[in-house]
Parts: structure tokens; C-alpha cells; sequence
């Protein structure tokens, strides 16, 4: 059986990932990069926001991701465009004062060791350079998702086997948690706010909008000890779905995000 992870739903991402898109915008308006500096985008996907700090700065681009399906995808689309991409973890990173901007779009959450990456970033990024995450926050991230997998937790086809399922995101419940992290890895923080994002959807938008990254967690071998099958992951999505039709009112979901912005500076 295939894999389900970011490899796997990279071809697909850049239709699907619409609320990362929307919210990167508001990213971009707070970090505010200037024409000659030299750029980190951090867990950068298939590299649509790579390419679009690539038309704000004359400086170097450089995207970073772990999955090598969705940088290959970042490759093909940005042929000509004069940027680096490298597969590699946060935690993996060595680079040492070679950037202005490091910007990290709905990716902070997947990070294994949080504390380790903010450190490389510290150690990427020159004196006065800063750091922009934006990335879904609380338990209660996406209050629809949970809402559905209450039903996946419930039912006879799938609790058995989702009763093995260790969740692999970071979250914290306050601004005030991230930016005591990023400060105790040496950075001031400037800006840390987590917003309510509520956005209109079919529920069929919301079943995609879900595909271009939770079901990279849900779905995936790697976050299950016992083995997945083909009835599980049907029976998993069809009630996905399912739910996503019952929040509907007048045909469309009120979809519920909520994400932290920080914007961190490395001082000495
Ligand atoms: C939802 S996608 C976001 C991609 C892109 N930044 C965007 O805004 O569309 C999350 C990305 O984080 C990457 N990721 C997961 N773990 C990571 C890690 N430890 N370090 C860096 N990136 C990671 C995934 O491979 C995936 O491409």
C-alpha cells in the first residue's frame, strides 16, 4: 500500500493548500523583506511562497523541506527562477549566519524537536536577522477536523485501529508559550499573537483543504504501531467527508483555524 505523507500529496499541494496560502500573506505583510536580503523558506513545500519571496529580493532564496517528493515538485516549478533547494529537516540544518529572513509557513507544527530547530534557525540567521512562523496552534487547532475524527474515535470500522494513532504535531495553547520558546533559544520576540482564521467552504473544499496536510498525519503509517489497510483509510475518509457535510449550513462549512504569528530577532 502506498504511503500517504507529503511526498505523496505533493503533486496535488499547490491546489489544495488554499488556508496556508491565505494565511502566508499575512506572513509575508508582518516580516516585510527588503529587496537585497537573503532568504530561508523553512518546511517550504512544493515552494510557492519560495518563489514568491523570490520576486521581493534580488538577495539568495534558499527552500528547505524534508519530504523529497515535495521538493522535486518545488524544482519543476521553479525552473529558471535562480533557487536553492535542499531536502533537509529543520533539525538538520548547519547553516551559520548566511540569511536575513528565515520564514517558516505552516510547517513549525510538524517539527520533531522544536527547541533544536529554533536553535539552527538562530544560528542560520546574521545579527538583527529575524524569523517569521506562522503555523496552526492549541489542541483545538481546527476545531472542524477534531469534531470529525471524534466520529473516526467512535466507529466500529476504524476506533480499533485510530486507538493507535500518536498525533505528530506541536502545539502550544498560548502566545505567550511560543514566544517564551523562541526566547529561550536566544531570540527577542517582536510580534506573537494567535488568531481565530474563520473561512466559508463547500464541504467538499474542506474534505481537499484538509487533504494537503492533515491527512499527512492521520493517514500516515509512520504515526500508527499497527498496520493500516485499505478498508481503514476508506472508512476513515468517508467519514471525514461525512462530517464535513453535517457542519454545512446552507451548503457551506465555517472553517475554524487557529494559528500563531511570530515575527523573533536574533540580537548579538
Ligand atoms: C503544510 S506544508 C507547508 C508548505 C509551505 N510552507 C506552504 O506554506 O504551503 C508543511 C511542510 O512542512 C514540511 N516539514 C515537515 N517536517 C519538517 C521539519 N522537521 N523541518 C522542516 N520542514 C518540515 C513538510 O514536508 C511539508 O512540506
Amino acid at each position: 500500500m502506498e504511503k500517504i505523507d507529503f511526498s505523496k500529496i505533493a503533486i496535488e499541494y499547490e491546489k489544495l493548500a488554499t488556508v496556508q496560502k491565505s494565511a502566508s500573506e499575512v506572513l509575508l505583510k508582518l516580516l516585510k523583506i527588503r529587496n537585497s536580503e537573503d532568504v530561508l523558506d523553512l518546511g517550504c513545500g512544493t515552494g510557492h511562497l519560495t518563489r514568491e519571496i523570490r520576486s521581493l529580493t534580488n538577495g539568495k532564496v534558499v527552500g528547505v523541506d524534508p519530504s523529497e517528493g515535495m521538493i522535486r515538485e518545488a524544482i519543476e516549478k521553479s525552473k529558471g527562477l535562480n533557487i536553492i533547494y535542499e531536502v533537509k529537516s529543520a533539525e538538520n540544518m548547519d547553516y551559520e549566519e548566511s540569511f536575513d529572513v528565515i520564514l517558516c509557513n505552516s510547517a513549525f507544527q510538524w517539527f520533531k524537536e522544536p527547541e533544536k530547530a529554533i536553535k539552527n534557525c538562530y544560528r542560520a540567521l546574521r545579527r538583527y536577522g529575524r524569523i517569521g512562523i506562522q503555523a496552526p496552534a492549541k489542541k483545538t487547532y481546527c476545531p472542524n477536523f477534531i469534531e470529525a475524527i471524534e466520529l473516526v474515535k467512535r466507529d466500529e470500522r476504524t476506533k480499533d485501529t485510530f486507538a493507535h494513532f500518536k498525533e505528530p504535531w506541536f502545539f502550544l495553547e498560548t502566545a505567550e508559550e511560543y514566544k517564551s520558546l523562541f526566547e529561550k533559544c536566544g531570540f527577542k520576540v517582536v510580534f506573537s499573537k494567535i488568531k481565530e482564521i474563520t473561512t466559508k467552504h463547500t464541504p467538499d473544499e474542506v474534505f481537499r483543504i484538509f487533504s494537503s496536510g492533515a491527512i499527512a498525519g492521520y493517514l500516515n503509517q509512520d504515526y500508527y504501531d499497527v498496520k493500516l489497510t485499505e478498508e481503514y483509510i476508506s472508512a476513515f475518509k468517508e467519514m471525514v467527508k461525512k462530517a464535513f457535510k453535517k457542519q454545512a449550513k446552507k451548503g457551506f462549512v465555517e472553517l475554524k483555524f487557529n494559528r500563531v504569528f511570530l515575527i523573533a530577532v536574533k540580537q548579538t
